[in-house]
């Protein structure tokens, strides 16, 4: 370990112990270098999340060890038979990338405790623990970085496996017991962890968190430690963005506020109740029913819905992170590259609509939402009702309004509050997008 890294680390220790100062006693002032890592971020409008561990082989998504109560070591004997044949890191980078999306982000170590890449501090892991030997995370950092699309870490706070973590409202059934628990030498573990994957796999443009609320309900408010956490990341990489999916609205520390299964200001999850805050926002959103692969679930989205997800998050100035659960054998399933591949020919045409767009200042309505940049208002109409349209722009006249995918003449009448768009007839395509110029 470079002596830098120890020295944070050490201080991180020593802060704890002795009471000293530490990084959280000091507001969070995100560095230029971060700054404009957000808005880069933002630029981007689509992620492809990954969901690919050991319960991938069990087939019954990412959450079978404590569903099902299987003990740990019962559940650790997978590793054994991990082997995906399959897998080819390039395979997946470029299908995803075809796709539009802009960026990756993979569990490199879910609730179930395994690790998806090389730890010195975890025998538990997929080149120590498995006959596949390969270390997934440092495959897909090079395709990553050959393709020249972002990579991602997922990282689980909580952990169903080892025995050091204390026990939260989930996971009780996986043979761990409440005296065991030891929150030093987990919190260790996890910031070494972090560490390495902040060191070993080239430039990280998030670490995604997870499992803050397995210790919701706990009787005192449970201790996370995350500013220290946070502080060891931003030092190690200034441009590495911070993301927690803990449901609330963000902490100090943090860079972009997420929302899972729902658009921000939605709550059909039930898990985005929290107030929008002015960071970047994403919403992650599953493909089909599951984030972890699941034999039985077919009910994938459309392409079309699929579309209209990511546009929606756009109008509502959100990037898209679409999931998927590759299969155990190490393929993407069929039904999500057929997905991957018309959402890609879709956004090679409408993309500039998107990406470097900001949530337009005309609200997202039912038929649809704006997105802006420049002197360009995008006007996206997806279930448009009407062949006219009114919008209320309010005192803003546009000089010009084009057909986005054909150029042409859009007409239009001037109100004192706004415009109506005269379309010639109901719009049937996916997203008819109008370009208002000022
Ligand atoms: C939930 C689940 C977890 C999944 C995550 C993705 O927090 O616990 O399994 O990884 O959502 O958003």
């Amino acid at each position: 370990m470079k002596p830098i890294l120890l020295l944070a680390l050490t201080l991180l220790c020593l802060g704890h112990a002795t009471g000293q100062p530490r990084p959280q006693e000091t507001p969070y002032v995100p560095t230029a270098d971060n700054l404009s890592a957000r808005t880069e971020f933002q630029d981007a409008k689509f992620g492809i999340f990954l969901h690919w561990g050991l319960y991938s082989m069990v087939g019954a998504g990412e959450w079978v060890m404590t569903n099902r109560n299987i003990h740990r070591d019962e559940y650790a004997k997978l590793a054994q038979a991990f082997y995906p044949a399959h897998f080819d890191a390039d395979e997946w980078v470029a299908a995803i990338k075809a796709a539009g999306a802009r960026y990756i982000t993979i569990t490199t170590r879910h609730h179930d405790g395994f690790s998806l890449f090389n730890s010195a501090v975890s025998p538990y892991n997929v080149v120590e623990a498995t006959p596949f030997q390969r270390d997934i995370i440092g495959e897909l950092a090079k395709a990553c970085a050959h393709h020249g699309i972002r990579l991602h870490l997922y990282y689980s706070h909580l952990d169903w496996y080892r025995t050091d973590y204390p026990l939260g409202r989930t996971g009780l059934g996986t043979g761990r017991t409440a005296h065991q628990a030891n929150w030093e030498s987990y919190y260790h573990f996890m910031n070494t962890q972090l560490t390495e994957l902040l060191t070993h796999y080239g430039p990280i443009g998030a670490i995604w968190f997870d499992g803050w609320w397995d210790h919701d309900a706990d009787p005192q408010p449970f201790n996370w430690q995350l500013p220290a956490q946070y502080a060891l990341i931003h030092s190690l990489q200034p441009r590495c963005l911070v993301a927690n999916n803990h449901h609330q609205t963000p902490f100090e520390g943090e860079d972009v506020q997420i929302f899972e299964r729902d658009l921000p200001g939605e709550n059909t999850a039930g898990l985005s109740g929290q107030d929008i805050s002015r960071l970047p926002l994403e919403s992650c959103q599953t493909i089909n029913d599951h984030w972890g692969y699941n034999l039985t679930d077919s009910n994938y989205k459309s392409t079309r819905e699929l579309i209209g997800m990511l546009v929606r998050a756009a109008g509502k100035n959100a990037n898209l992170l679409l999931n998927i659960g590759p299969e155990p054998g190490g393929r993407l399933p069929a039904a999500a590259l057929t997905r991957l591949k018309e959402m890609g020919e879709w956004l090679a045409q409408y993309g500039p609509t998107l990406y470097g767009t900001r949530g337009g200042w005309v609200a997202p309505h039912a038929w649809g939402v704006t997105t802006q940049k420049g002197n360009h208002l995008y006007v996206h109409l997806l279930d448009a009702p009407d062949a006219s349209l009114f919008l209320p722009l309010g005192k803003r006249k546009p000089l010009r309004a084009l057909h986005y995918a054909t150029g042409r003449e859009v007409k239009f009448t001037r109100h004192a509050d706004g415009i109506t768009l005269h379309l010639g007839k109901v719009p049937t395509e996916i997203d008819c997008v109008v370009d208002l110029i000022f």
